[in-house]
C-alpha cells in the first residue's frame, strides 16, 4: 500500500503572549498524531506559524517602543523555544508575516473579488480622535447598557454576560487612550459569505459524515435549515494604522488578521515545499488526493469550518478533508489563575526542570477525540505519571536489564522466543492494531488505557516469576534468562505502542536495547535471538508533589484586588471579536515599603478650583488646587486623554502635596493628582481619585 500524504497544522499562536499549558494541550495532541503517523510509514508533514498580525501586535510593539517586526521576530524564537522544549516537531514552523503568506492572501482575494464574492461596503465604527484609529471591541469600554456595571469590553459584559455591539455601552471610552470615541464611516471589504452558493456549499460541506458530532451539531446550529440564509457577510479589512497586509488595489485597507491567518498554513508549506523539494500543487490542488487536518480549538471553529473552506472552494483550492477541534484545558477543574499560579506557562514548566513527557503523557491520557474540557488535575498527574510510566512501564525493564547484563553478557536468550512469548503475554503484539485504530481516531486516552493494561500484564508476570528470586536459586539460570528476555521484548513492545507521546524516552529506550528508531510495523516481530543490549541506566524519575508546588508557586502572580484582566469572550458565533481576545498586562504589585517610608508621602485633599488646557501640550492639564489652610498649588497633569477640563472644575481629589517641584517645559508643577489606571498606562483609562462626601480641602489621607 502506498503511503498517504497528510499535511497537518494547529492553529498558529498570536505573535503577542507565551506559550502556556492551554496552548500545549493542542500542540501536544497534534504531535502525537503526526509522530503516529510518521511512524506508520505516511509521509505526514506538520506546519504551523506564528500569527503576527492586527491591532493587539501592533499596539503592543508600540508600548514597547520597538517595531512589530522585531516584536514578532523575538516572540518566534520564544514560542519556537518552548515547543522544543516539549518536543513539539513541526516540519516547518514559519510566520504569517511572510512573502508566502502575503502571496496566497493576495491570490485568493483576487479569486473571491473576480467570483463576485468581495463587496465593498461603508460601516460606521468606533474611532479614537486621539489616537487617530478605529478601535477593535476589546480595545473600547463603558458601562454594560444591560447592568450598568462600569468598564466592561465592547463585546460584551463580565458583570450579567449580556453580549452587545459597542454603540451600545453607556459613556463608552478607548481603552487605547482614554478618550471619548466617535463614531466614523469607511469603506469596508466584505467576503460575502451569504451568497447562496456558499450557503449551499457549506451545507455540502459540512455534511460530509467525517466532522466530529459535535462540530456537526455547531455548523448545523450556524447554518439554519435549507433555504434559510442565516450566515452574514465578514469583513475582512482594517483601516490604517493596522499591522498586516495592505489589500490589493485599495490604499489603506488591510486584511484583517483572521483572513491571513489561515493562509499562513498555506504560506508554511510553501516555505516548506522549497526546503523539502515537495510539490504544493500537490497537496492544495481542488482534485488532490492529499489529506489536509487542521486540529483547533473549539472556539475558533467558525473560522475553520465556515471562512475557511469557503475561501479555499471559491478560490480554486482544495478544502480541509477534516477539522478536529478540542475543548479547553482546566487545572483542577478551574479555569487557568495568575493568582492562583495555574495560569502556567510552557517556559517555567521547563525552567522548573519538570519533564516534558510527564505532560504529553497525562494530556495523551485525557484526550479522546471529542469537544470536551480537560481537566489537569495536578494531585492525579502526580500519582498517574508515578504509576502508569515509572511504576508500570519502565518497572518492566529496570526489572529485567541487570540480570541481562550481569548474569548473560547482555545478551538476550540464543533461542527464538515468538512462541513463548504469544503463550505467556498473549495479545501484547497483536494489540498493535487496535492501539494504531485509537491513535488514528486521536483516542488517545482508550490507547493509553489498553497500552497501560498490557503493562499490567506484564508486570503480572514479573510477580508471577519473580525473577529476583530466580537469580538467588542455584540451576535456574535458564529460566531467569527467559523470563528476562521476555520482558525485555514486551518492554520494547511497549515502547513503541508509546513512542508517539514519549519520543525522547522512546529514544533512550532504543539505546537502551541496541536498536535502531523502532517503527510501528517493528511491533509484528521480536528482538533477534542473543540480541545484545546495553546496559541499563534509568530512564524517567519520578514527581514530587514538592515540584508541582514550586511550580504554582513561580507562575503565582500577586493581583491588585479588581485588576484581574476579564478573559476575552470566546464566543466563536462573534468571530470578528476573536482576534482581539490576547489582551495582556503586567499587574504586578511594586517591592515592599515600610510604614515609615509610606509615611513620608503627604497626602492630602485638594479641590480643583481651575482647570485649563496646556498650549502645545498633548497630555497635560493645568490644575490649580486649593489645599485649604495650607493655600493653592499649581499642577500639570497628564489626564488631558481622559477629562475635559471644565468638568473638573469644583471636584475634589486627593494629591501628593510634598513632591518637590518640577520645572516642566510648560511652568513649575507642584505636586501631583492620583489617579488609577491600567498598570501598562496605555490600554485603559485614567480615573482621578474622589473621598467621600465630607472631606475638606487641605486634610491629610492616611
Ligand atoms: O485564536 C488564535 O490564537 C489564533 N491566533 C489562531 C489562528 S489559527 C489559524 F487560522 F491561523
Ligand atoms: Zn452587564
Amino acid at each position: 500500500m502506498s503511503a498517504r500524504k497528510i499535511l497537518v497544522t494547529s492553529a498558529l499562536p498570536y505573535a503577542n503572549g507565551a506559550i502556556h499549558l492551554g496552548h500545549l494541550v493542542e500542540y501536544i495532541q497534534t504531535d502525537i498524531w503526526v509522530r503516529f503517523q510518521k511512524l506508520r510509514g505516511q509521509e505526514c508533514w506538520y506546519v504551523c506559524a506564528d500569527d503576527t498580525h492586527g491591532t493587539p501586535i501592533m499596539l503592543r510593539a508600540e508600548q514597547e517602543g520597538i517595531t512589530p517586526e522585531a516584536l514578532i521576530a523575538r516572540v518566534h524564537g520564544e514560542h519556537l523555544r518552548d515547543f522544543t522544549g516539549f518536543h513539539i516537531a513541526f516540519d516547518n514552523y514559519y510566520t504569517t508575516h511572510s512573502d508566502e503568506t502575503r502571496f496566497y492572501s493576495e491570490d485568493i482575494y483576487r479569486k473571491l473579488k473576480a467570483a463576485g464574492l468581495i463587496e465593498v461596503r461603508a460601516i460606521e465604527q468606533f474611532y479614537d480622535p486621539v489616537k487617530e484609529m478605529f478601535l477593535p471591541d476589546r480595545f473600547i469600554k463603558g458601562e454594560c447598557p444591560k447592568c450598568g456595571a462600569k468598564d466592561q469590553y465592547g463585546d460584551s459584559c463580565e458583570a450579567c454576560g449580556a453580549a452587545y455591539a459597542p454603540t451600545e455601552l453607556k459613556n463608552p471610552y478607548s481603552a487605547v487612550s482614554g478618550a471619548q470615541p466617535v463614531l466614523k464611516s469607511s469603506d469596508h471589504y466584505f467576503f460575502k459569505l451569504s451568497d447562496p452558493r456558499c450557503q449551499q456549499f457549506l451545507r455540502e460541506w459540512t455534511r460530509q459524515g467525517s466532522l466530529q458530532p459535535e462540530a456537526a451539531n455547531k455548523l448545523a446550529e450556524w447554518l439554519g435549515e435549507e433555504g434559510e440564509h442565516r450566515l452574514t457577510d465578514w469583513d475582512i479589512s482594517r483601516d490604517a494604522p493596522y499591522f498586516g497586509f495592505e489589500i490589493p488595489d485599495a490604499p489603506g485597507k488591510y486584511f484583517y488578521v483572521w483572513l491571513d491567518a489561515p493562509i499562513g498554513y498555506m504560506g508554511s508549506f510553501k516555505n516548506l515545499c522549497a526546503k523539502q523539494g515537495l510539490d504544493f500543487d500537490e497537496y492544495w490542488k481542488p482534485d488532490s488526493q492529499a489529506e489536509l487536518y487542521h486540529f483547533i480549538g473549539k472556539d475558533i471553529l467558525y473560522f475553520h469550518a465556515l471562512f475557511w473552506p469557503a475561501e479555499l472552494k471559491f478560490a480554486g483550492y482544495r478544502t480541509p478533508t477534516n477539522v478536529f477541534a478540542h475543548g479547553f484545558l482546566t487545572v483542577d477543574g478551574a479555569k487557568m489563575s495568575k493568582s492562583r499560579g495555574t495560569f502556567i506557562t510552557a517556559e517555567s514548566y521547563l525552567k522548573q526542570g519538570l519533564n516534558p513527557e510527564w505532560l504529553r503523557y497525562y494530556f495523551a491520557a485525557k484526550l479522546n477525540g471529542t469537544m470536551e474540557d480537560i481537566d489537569l488535575n495536578l494531585e492525579d498527574f502526580v500519582a498517574r505519571v508515578n504509576s502508569d510510566l515509572v511504576g508500570k512501564y519502565i518497572n518492566i525493564a529496570s526489572r529485567a536489564a541487570g540480570f541481562i547484563t550481569k548474569r548473560f553478557g547482555g545478551k538476550l536468550l540464543a533461542m527464538p522466543l515468538a512462541e513463548k512469548f504469544a503463550s505467556v503475554l498473549p495479545g501484547l503484539s497483536e494489540a498493535a492494531e487496535e492501539i494504531a485504530a485509537h491513535y488514528e481516531a486521536r483516542d488517545f486516552a482508550r490507547a493509553m488505557r489498553k497500552i497501560m493494561a498490557l503493562a499490567d500484564q506484564v508486570n503480572q508476570y514479573v510477580d508471577l516469576h519473580k525473577p529476583w528470586e530466580l537469580a538467588k536459586q542455584a540451576g535456574r539460570d535458564a529460566e531467569l534468562h527467559e523470563v528476562s528476555s521476555i520482558l525485555i521484548n514486551a518492554f520494547r513492545l511497549l515502547t513503541i505502542y508509546l513512542k508517539p507521546v514519549l519520543p525522547k524516552l522512546a529514544q533512550r529506550a532504543e539505546e537502551f536495547l541496541n536498536v535502531a528508531p523502532l517503527h510501528w510495523r517493528d511491533a509484528a516481530h521480536l528482538l533477534p535471538p542473543a540480541h545484545a543490549i546495553n546496559a541499563y541506566e534509568h530512564l524517567m524519575t519520578r514527581i514530587e508533589m514538592k515540584q508541582i508546588e514550586a511550580l504554582l508557586a513561580a507562575n503565582k502572580e500577586s493581583l491588585a484586588p479588581g485588576a484581574v484582566p476579564p478573559a476575552p469572550t470566546s464566543d466563536p458565533q462573534s468571530p470578528q471579536r476573536h482576534a482581539e481576545r490576547q489582551q495582556n498586562s503586567e499587574y504586578k504589585l511594586h517591592n515592599q515599603i515600610t510604614i515609615d517610608e509610606f509615611a513620608k508621602v503627604d497626602l492630602r485633599i485638594a479641590r480643583i478650583v481651575d482647570a485649563a488646557h496646556v498650549e502645545g501640550a498633548e497630555k497635560l492639564i493645568m490644575l490649580t488646587l486649593d489645599l485649604g489652610p495650607l493655600g493653592t498649588r499649581q499642577v500639570f497633569a497628564g489626564i488631558k486623554s481622559a477629562y475635559d477640563p471644565a468638568t473638573l472644575v469644583g471636584r475634589l481629589t486627593v494629591m501628593v502635596a510634598n513632591l518637590a517641584p518640577r520645572k516642566m517645559k510648560f511652568g513649575v508643577s507642584e505636586g501631583m493628582v492620583l489617579a488609577a489606571s491600567d498598570p501598562e498606562g496605555k490600554t485603559a483609562g485614567l480615573y482621578l481619585l474622589s473621598p467621600d462626601a465630607g472631606a475638606t480641602p487641605g486634610m491629610q489621607v492616611k
